[in-house]
């Protein structure tokens, strides 16, 4: 467990919205507390449809306050003193209700009156049904608050609570966490006793990871380009978990359409030779995981007007061959201590990738079986072969791959 040094460790008050996704602050609050922090929440009429006042007082150890209405609060803690003791204001969850209110100035309850009236830093931890999250409203609203300097968090995707499926889901809690520590960091507190990093906690803690994800886009004219299935699924897995196990991330990604992952710091690219430019910039790092699927060729000619068909000839496309990113991170003299590639194979899968890894020089090569309904799908099968042979995984959610395999980028790294 990571503890904190300083005797007052940062007091956090969390307001808490009316979404089913509430019954995951309680976990959060004692995230914080484990973490050393202090918290007061501030429970919605919305909220308290979902959490009780009682069972957020049981675990904060502290009062919770509900009204604004409340004289004998009024008296003894006014709304202005009680957004203001804090050092970082959480809303979670963050409903479209809510932020709609707070990009507009409204304060029509407790929360609302705290969020106008505070001068801390806040950040927003969205929670909503996949519509409500993409309706240009909201997102007009999210823009507006980013604008005024609020963190506002990017919701994960899956399954929701009301049948559907996309982004709109609650973070999980530690992710929150760690956007919390993130946020103290940068904030006033900058450079004050924080929190006390545990290494068995955040392994990769203090070490750059640069992963390479998605495919890349090779343009033929303006409206055309060569391209593959990747989704870049696998590639963000990777950068979130990462980022989870404490390190910094830079996420190198082609065109894809993911929300970017909590803490992790993304450079969008559209073809090889950008991702190649991008990779080497971001060097050093200790680790690179290149999961991009990278075209193999993009066109010799590019064609700066549209190409219009003529007759009954098709133009033929002259192919030219695209750097190989991950050889030349390997060769190159600011190598990272450990390259990982990737190899999507549909047969001969370990054959394959145990000759990529001696051919582009990676420390290890993640085989992956796309025999089957991998590209843009949630589960993935990979072996992972490194000079000490192979390492079976069985087939797992991507997130699951990505765990794993962090887990032992981890181990290599602090061996
Ligand atoms: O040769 P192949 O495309 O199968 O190799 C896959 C591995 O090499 C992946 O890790 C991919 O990210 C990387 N790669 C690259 N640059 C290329 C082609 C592949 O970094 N031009």
């Amino acid at each position: 467990m990571h503890k904190l040094v300083a005797m007052n460790g940062p007091r956090i008050l969390l307001i808490i919205g009316g979404g089913i996704a509430a019954y995951k602050s309680c976990e959060l609050v004692r995230l914080i507390r484990k973490h050393g922090g202090a918290v007061t929440c501030v429970l919605t009429k919305g909220g308290a449809q979902f959490v009780t006042p009682m069972t957020l007082a049981a675990l904060s150890e502290n009062p919770v306050h509900t009204s604004l209405w409340d004289l004998k609060n009024e008296v003894e803690m006014g709304h202005i003193q009680l957004s203001r003791q804090a050092d970082l204001i959480v809303v979670c969850p963050a409903t479209a209700d809510l932020m709609a209110k707070m990009a507009h100035g409204i304060a029509d309850d407790l929360a609302t009156t705290l969020l106008l009236a505070t001068d801390k830093p806040v950040m927003a931890v969205p929670a909503m049904n996949v519509r409500m999250w993409e309706h240009a409203a909201t997102q007009a609203n999210i823009a507006t608050l980013r604008s005024r300097g609020v963190t506002v968090l990017n919701p994960d995707e899956g399954p929701m609570a009301c049948g559907e499926f996309g982004a709109g889901r609650l973070p999980e809690p530690a992710i929150v966490m760690q956007a919390i520590e993130r946020a103290l960091a940068a904030g006033p507190l900058a450079g004050q006793p924080d929190f006390e990093v545990d290494p068995g906690h955040r392994p990769l803690y203090g070490k750059h990871v640069l992963v390479t994800a998605g495919p890349t886009h090779e343009p033929i004219d303006p409206v055309r380009y060569i391209a593959n299935r990747s989704s870049g699924k696998q590639g963000f897995a990777i950068a979130a978990a990462a980022a989870r196990a404490g390190a910094r991330v830079t996420l190198v990604s082609g065109p894809v359409t993911l929300p970017t992952p909590p803490g992790v710091e993304r450079i969008d690219v559209e073809t090889a030779r950008e991702m190649a430019a991008a990779v080497q910039q971001a060097l050093p790092a200790d680790c690179a995981v290149m999961v991009a699927a990278v075209a193999d060729w993009r066109t010799e000619d590019y064609a700066p007007e549209k190409m219009k068909k003529r007759g009954s000839a098709p133009p033929a496309l002259r192919l030219t061959e695209n750097p190989d990113i991950l050889a030349s991170v390997a060769a190159s003299d600011k190598r990272p201590r450990l390259v990982v590639g990737f190899a999507a194979e549909t047969e001969n899968v370990l054959e394959h990738a145990t000759e990529k890894r001696k051919r582009k020089g990676a420390d290890w090569i993640v085989a992956n079986d796309v025999s089957g309904d991998v590209m843009g799908g949630d589960v993935n099968l990979v072996h992972i072969v490194s000079d000490k042979g192979v390492d079976h995984l069985p087939e797992l959610p991507k997130d699951a791959v990505a765990d794993a395999l962090v887990e032992r980028i981890a181990d290599a790294l602090n061996a």
